[in-house]
């Protein structure tokens, strides 16, 4: 199976040399928060204002209903991802996601500003749906964060039971307040589903090692999940996703295409700041996920661009 990982250009050398100085780092971390901010802003997302507001309730019980205080987190997860030192495992990533989200995506069409997140998800399950041999019934979404693809895929198939699964007790946490929120019929812009459908399952682990039963689902979905993987925990991701689905059962992510022409024709430097906030980037870029798909179990994925910078990724279980 073809899974190197391309040696940096001269000029990624000079910044990563940059971003291993402290101060530098962080002033470079700084502006890009307030760039991201204004952004928000600017669609109409008041960042500030709604992070506020999460920062202000008392999370103790919903992230005492999530956590598995006997989960052991895998070493590559312990790490600083998207410019939060503390990574996925904190407060302050966890209830800036959704509006970093929203600024993040609101550029990926022209003029979709505040839709920006919500049309991601959409063509991603435009591409998913039609290759799906019959409707699923339970579905898990592996790397759910605080819920926005579990909420969105619930809005897709709005029968089915979902399951999100992820290592962040703090997304978890959140998700769990906003299901709880949907349930007293407090829906919110960031939700996109009704409140009539079930109530997801929110597991504490890891897509790797989900621990939920063999056989028991018809659809296995990541969305945004790979690109924070090394290749061994992708390749192990994609096994127990063939472990837990049923006969006739579909695996789909959805995450950044390395095909993308946006990626080449990225300046080298924006690039390489880019890998400082993604530490396993590279590894991405680089994995054979057809290859390491059908090695898994799978039928030779479908693989097709769902954004002008995504991809999405289908496979069926092989009989
Ligand atoms: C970029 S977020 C995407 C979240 C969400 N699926 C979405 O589309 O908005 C990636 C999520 O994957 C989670 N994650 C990373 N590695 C994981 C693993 N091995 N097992 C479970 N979750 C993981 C992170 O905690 C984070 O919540």
């Amino acid at each position: 199976m073809t899974a190197t990982v391309s040696a940096p250009t001269f000029s990624s050398r000079v910044v990563n040399g940059i971003l291993a100085i402290k101060p530098l780092a962080n002033l470079a971390k700084n502006r890009a928060r307030q760039m991201m901010i204004k952004r928000a802003d600017s669609i109409g997302v008041p960042w500030l204002a709604e992070v506020a507001a999460l920062k202000a309730r008392n999370w103790s019980e919903d992230l005492a209903a999530v956590q598995n205080p006997n989960l052991t987190y895998p070493n590559y997860y312990v790490t600083s991802f998207h410019a939060y030192e503390e990574g996925n495992l904190g407060w302050e990533p966890a209830l800036e996601v959704e509006v970093a989200a929203h600024a993040v995506h609101a550029r990926i069409w022209q003029e979709a500003g505040a839709n920006g997140d919500l049309q991601l998800r959409q063509s991603y399950h435009a591409c998913l749906k039609p290759q799906l041999k019959t409707e699923p019934q339970d579905i898990v979404d592996l790397g759910c964060s605080v819920g926005m693809s579990t909420f969105a895929l619930q809005a897709a198939f709005p029968h089915a039971n979902l399951t999100g699964v992820d290592l962040s007790p703090y997304f978890l946490a959140v998700a769990k307040y906003r299901t709880d929120m949907r349930a007293a019929g407090n829906g919110t812009r960031l939700q996109g589903t009704d409140a009539t459908a079930s109530i997801p399952t929110w597991v504490h682990g890891a897509a790797e090692a989900t621990g939920l039963p063999d056989a028991s689902y018809d659809l296995v979905s990541a969305c945004l999940l790979f690109h924070e993987l090394p290749q061994t925990a992708a390749i192990a991701v994609f096994q127990e996703a063939r472990r837990l689905l049923r006969p006739g059962g579909s695996f789909a992510f959805m995450d950044m295409n390395p095909q993308s022409e946006i990626y080449a024709k990225m300046p080298p430097y924006i690039l390489t700041l880019l890998k400082s906030t993604e530490p396993y980037l590279d590894q991405y870029f680089a994995l054979d996920v057809e290859q390491a798909l059908m090695e898994a179990g799978f039928e030779r994925p479908t693989i097709t661009p769902n954004s002008p910078r995504h991809r999405t990724v289908v496979a069926r279980v092989k009989d």
